[in-house]
């Protein structure tokens, strides 16, 4: 049982109480039952609710939120970071394992140098109030996208925290910064064929006969065949073998009424449900966020399958 970092009792020492059972995913279908006692749990009814493993969130619509008020964009993050604070404990104590949240997308460079530039800012001072409580709560900081891009000083505190947090079990927040699905497609693309090509020696064969090329060139298809696969592309993602292969999100939440992916998890997603709502992302709090795993709850999922 791995929830020991979460404040939640294993079934293995279940006490005679009367604490609720709370369902826990762990496998594509299965679920786990586990007692639940923690006073943080107060506002999730456990009867009726099903904790995916794994919940993505775009958090949408922070600029229209700031706007409607006549309040600058980055009043808008402002609020925003509060939300993803709010949004993370609440993962924590119901024993969400994984909370992906999308944070700063590939695209998200061609908004102004100030808005860039406060986004950055924030992360710092996110870290510096935040990061004593989620080691206390035992929460695991990782980053996916291709965050060494990012301004350096944003760096050195992300750094810090995935370092601080490195053998916490309990919920893994991984945050998303300079990610762009497409790119880490592509990145793990590159990464495989390089695999294959190591394996078959090219420029030698163009000096033999035309035949030992088309020997070269069979070999070749036999190993693409042999290295690229579902499982090991899978692999080579962000979420891949750098991060101890993080399951697919169960969930993905998209606030603000938008209703795409927006270049987010796309290969991930394939059997992922999705929850669209209206609220703007600095509104999104803990009680609309039970709400929507209690209308997951209620959802049959197949994978495929009848
Ligand atoms: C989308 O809203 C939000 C973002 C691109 C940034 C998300 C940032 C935070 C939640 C706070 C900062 C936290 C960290 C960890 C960096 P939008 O600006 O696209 O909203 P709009 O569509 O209404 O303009």
């Amino acid at each position: 049982m791995e929830f020991s970092g979460n404040k939640f009792k294993p079934s293995s020492v279940r006490s005679v109480s009367d604490a609720p059972v709370l369902s826990v995913e762990r496998g594509d279908q299965s679920v786990d039952q586990l007692d639940v006692s923690d006073e943080s749990c107060a506002d999730f009814n456990h009867n009726e609710l099903r904790v995916p493993r794994h919940v993505a969130i775009i958090m949408d619509g922070n600029g229209r939120w700031a706007k409607k008020r006549g309040l600058p964009r980055l009043a808008g993050h402002n609020a925003g970071m509060k939300a993803m604070i709010e949004a993370t404990r609440a993962a924590s104590d119901w024993g969400i394992r994984y909370l992906t949240v999308y944070a700063f997308s590939t695209e998200n460079w061609k908004r102004s140098k100030e808005e860039v530039g406060g986004i950055f800012k924030l992360l710092i001072k996110y870290v510096e109030s935040e990061l004593r409580e989620l080691n206390r709560n035992n929460v695991k900081v990782n980053v996916i996208g291709d965050y060494e891009k990012i301004p350096k000083a944003a760096l050195l505190k992300l750094e810090e925290t995935i370092e601080t947090t490195r053998n916490n079990t309990g919920l893994n927040l991984n945050i998303a910064l300079n990610y762009g699905s497409r790119a880490e497609i592509i990145r793990g693309i590159r990464s495989l064929v390089q695999k294959v090509l190591k394996e078959v020696d090219i420029p030698e064969a163009h000096e033999h006969s035309l035949k030992n090329n088309h020997d070269v060139y069979l070999k070749i298809q036999e190993r693409l065949e042999e290295i690229i696969t579902e499982d090991s592309f899978s692999r080579e993602l962000y979420t891949g073998d750098e991060l101890g292969n993080i399951p697919d999100p169960d969930l993905i939440i998209r606030t603000s009424g938008e209703e795409r992916l927006s270049n987010f998890l796309l290969w991930q997603a394939a059997y992922s449900e999705f929850a669209f709502t209206p609220v703007m992302w600095p509104e999104f709090t803990r009680e609309e966020f039970r709400h929507i795993l209690k209308d997951y709850s209620g959802r049959d999922r197949r994978f495929g399958g009848r």
